[in-house]
């Protein structure tokens, strides 16, 4: 397997875009010769979980029959089934839209699954313009994630969509 981390010219942190560019790269590079959505997903869960910092817990959750069911992911054991509508997940899975949460303890009905986070950022995943599944990443720091980061997400979503 070669070296999927992120590279940069000298010792400093990748800006997140760049970051972003090179992860998505990765992961195309990752899931392109394989058709089974659960390896695929278990790598990608991997790859968010060892290139972005201060994270405890990258995966995704499956929409399956109007619930979202856990998949692959890094991390601590989470919650099997989330109803549509409910907690972080539920929320983007019913909007279709990204929900970028700076403090999850102020999100009406945020699921704790692990008590050490503190932020969260969860991007849907369309086929063809319905939501299959969502990306999760969260954070022990407040306010971890940004416009950039989401936008970093929602373009690798665009990648995996027709993967996992
Ligand atoms: N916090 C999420 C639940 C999933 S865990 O974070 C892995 C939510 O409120 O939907």
């Amino acid at each position: 397997m070669h070296d999927l981390r992120p590279v940069a010219a000298d010792d400093a942190p990748l800006a997140k875009p760049e970051l972003y560019r090179q992860l998505v790269a990765a992961a195309d590079a990752l899931t392109a010769g394989e058709h089974d959505g659960v390896a695929n997903m278990a790598n990608l869960a991997a790859l968010l979980w060892e290139w972005l910092p201060d994270v405890n817990w990258t995966g995704f959750y499956r929409l399956i029959d109007d619930e979202l069911v856990l998949g692959p992911f890094a991390g601590r054991p989470a919650c099997l089934r989330i109803p549509l509508g409910r907690g972080v997940c539920g929320a983007a899975a019913a909007s279709g839209q990204t929900q970028l949460v700076a403090d999850v303890h102020a999100f009406p009905g945020h699921i704790a699954c692990d008590a050490a986070s503190a932020s969260e950022l969860v991007v849907p995943v369309l086929r063809e313009g319905v939501v299959v599944a969502v990306i999760d990443c969260d954070s022990p720091r407040l306010a971890r994630f940004d416009a950039e980061d989401a936008a970093g997400l929602e373009a690798l979503a665009r990648v995996i969509a027709d993967r996992i």
